[in-house]
């Protein structure tokens, strides 16, 4: 008996032990499952050796810490862009990082954290070309990303444009010969500027306003929301965030 008791507590030790060897103490709390679309470089792109599984980004380096500092494991899902909000609803995935644009068509769909990146849209054109402000665009062949807030941008401008899936489909389209002007986040065009030969990024601060990516989460999720907060309130003041920022857009160069 004595000894039954002596194994018993030997067993508790171990697995114990054992339980929080291989939780590293990082995943007591669960999985916080995120929701992106892994096709936006620097915030989120699909790589050999990535942080989370094959992801890696600016995004993906915020989720990971979000999950760690709320002890949880980071998971990542990857998904259409314009299913994310959805899948929020649905309860697939606990929060959504994609770059993704506060506006107030999706505050209605979703709650969204306090904003951790101020963008703007931008025009990539070929080195040669006579686009020089946005309302040169007017006789042009644009090209957007379904369901980015460029979109958006180009329907209030009145100008008829063609869209496309990713950056990376329009991007050729544009060194292709097929469209004139792509029309995108400006860190995103920045990147595709420098991985591709004879383009050239033209801003036009009047023509389009500033933009802040924020993290959503299903509405009323209070919980999650305050603590999403909180993290990026004190990784933005202790410059962790602007430090990924600089990680990411210098990969490479
Ligand atoms: N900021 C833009 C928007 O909110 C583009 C975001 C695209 N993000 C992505 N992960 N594909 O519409």
């Amino acid at each position: 008996m004595k000894n039954n008791v002596k194994y018993a507590s030997l067993l508790l030790i171990m697995i114990v032990l054992i339980s929080t060897l291989t939780a590293c103490g990082k995943n007591n709390g669960g999985t916080l499952t995120f929701g992106t679309n892994a096709e936006f470089p620097p915030f989120e792109f699909e790589t050999d050796n990535g942080l989370i599984d094959q992801y890696d980004g600016i995004d993906i380096a915020i989720a990971k810490m979000i999950a760690e500092e709320s002890d949880m494991t980071t998971a990542i899902v990857n998904m259409d862009f314009e299913s994310l909000l959805d899948a929020l609803q649905n309860d697939q995935v606990d929060a959504v990082i994609a770059g993704m644009t506060v506006s107030d068509q999706r505050l209605e769909q979703a709650d969204f954290s306090i904003p951790y990146y101020t963008a703007t849209q931008v025009m990539i054109v070929k080195e040669d070309s006579d686009v020089f402000r946005a309302s040169d665009m007017k006789d042009k062949k644009i090209c957007v990303i379904e369901g980015y807030t460029g979109e958006s941008c180009v329907i209030g401008m009145g100008y008829p444009y063609e869209s496309y899936e990713s950056g990376t489909d329009a991007v050729m389209e544009l060194i292709n010969g097929n469209c004139d002007v792509v029309v995108i986040d400006s860190a995103t065009a920045k990147k595709y500027v420098h991985d591709n030969a004879g383009l050239k990024i033209v801003e036009d601060s009047e023509a389009f306003e500033s933009e802040e990516y924020a993290i959503a989460v299903k509405k009323g999720n209070t919980e999650l929301l305050d603590k999403i907060n909180t993290i990026i309130e004190a990784r933005i003041e202790d410059g962790t965030i602007a430090d990924f920022g600089i990680k990411y857009t210098n990969a490479g160069e």
